[in-house]
């Protein structure tokens, strides 16, 4: 049996947390081991929103370089930068001629931007026109996506359906969603972690720091000798997320007989924290302080796959009637 294609993208932004790593980066570095992966870089979908050179570099270096630290192996994973496969271009532009504007009028990232009374660029309007052709470049059969961008993909089939239906079944390869169910990962006030609400634990903050920054972590107020319900509380569901399953249900037994400080589970929750991160933490660094090395990483990717892309353009270009590529 062949292994399926699963093709995902990672839009670059700086200042990574904790929730990013529990919620999305650790979940997907083990979905990518079971199929035939594709990650890559959305540095052009970033450019809808920053504007600002220096800021947009930053981010995709930093987004790289924090993808391999936490495990990424660009040995088995395809990891490469949308803008070194310039393919996806021709093809968005292809595909938005498929494409009714009322479909995209109705997208939410658009609608939302139109809601906070801005004039969004037509960039946003098209974001998901470009990420179409970014599954279908690759004839990606299943692309793991959070909830959030379930209409994109709806977009991507919709278009791919009109096109196989119109020239041909074949042309394009209709991929499946698959939701990702992403733990919830609490912040330091309770709510889901998000960098925005300023709750957010830094993933590769200094381990004094990040100390710090635990001991922060809203909690109840019993005395140290009461005994305390650790489910449903910030310091221990997020001590289940890094601690080994044996820990937890020890922690959840001192905390329930008393004697045992919210302040001792916070440090128990640092030091889990630490253990799993500092080896990650000097790995960042060390990565994240070579340019060069990490376009050559990027770079290597977009040669493995962009063979790939160019069959693509082929054949989109033979079905629709644009006179092939002379290569
Ligand atoms: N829109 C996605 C996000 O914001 C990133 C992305 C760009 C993507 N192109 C993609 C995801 C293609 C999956 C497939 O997270």
């Amino acid at each position: 049996m062949t292994r399926k294609r699963s093709l995902t993208g990672i839009k670059p932004s700086c200042t990574v947390h904790l929730g990013n790593y529990l919620g999305a980066i650790r979940p997907a570095l083990a979905l990518a081991r079971e199929h035939e992966s594709y990650l890559f870089i959305a540095d052009y979908h970033a450019l809808t929103t920053q504007h600002d050179p220096a800021a947009l570099r930053a981010a995709m270096y930093e987004v790289t370089a924090v993808w391999l630290a936490c495990g990424l192996d660009p040995e088995t994973v395809h990891l490469y930068r949308q803008s070194d496969v310039p393919e996806v271009f021709e093809l968005a532009w292809v595909l938005s001629c498929h494409l009714a504007v009322g479909q995209l009028e109705r997208g939410h990232a658009y609608k939302d931007a139109l809601a906070k009374g801005g004039a969004p660029n037509a960039g946003i309007f098209n974001y998901p026109v470009l990420m179409a052709a970014d599954i279908l470049l690759f004839d990606a059969d299943m692309v793991p996506v959070g909830q959030d961008q379930k209409q994109h993909i709806e977009v991507c089939r919709d278009v791919a359906e009109r096109i196989n239906h119109h020239y041909g079944e074949g042309t394009l390869v209709v991929p499946e969603a698959c939701i990702t169910e992403a733990p919830l990962v609490p912040g330091l006030d309770g709510t889901k972690m998000s960098k925005s609400k300023d709750n957010a634990i830094p993933l590769f903050a200094p381990a004094k720091e990040l100390r710090k920054v635990v001991m922060k972590i809203v909690t109840g107020s019993e005395t140290l000798e009461e005994p305390k319900a650790a489910a449903g509380t910030t310091v221990f569901e997020l001590y289940k997320l890094v601690a080994p399953a044996s820990d937890a249900a020890s922690l959840e037994a001192k905390l329930a007989a008393g004697g045992y400080g919210w302040g001792h589970a916070k440090q128990d929750l640092y030091e889990a924290l630490e253990a799993e991160l500092g080896p990650l933490r000097e790995k960042y660094a060390a990565l994240r302080a070579d340019e060069a090395a990490l376009d050559r990483v990027l770079l290597e990717g977009a040669r493995r796959v962009r063979p790939i892309a160019q069959r693509t353009i082929d054949r989109v270009r033979e079905a629709i009637g644009i006179t092939a590529a002379s290569r």
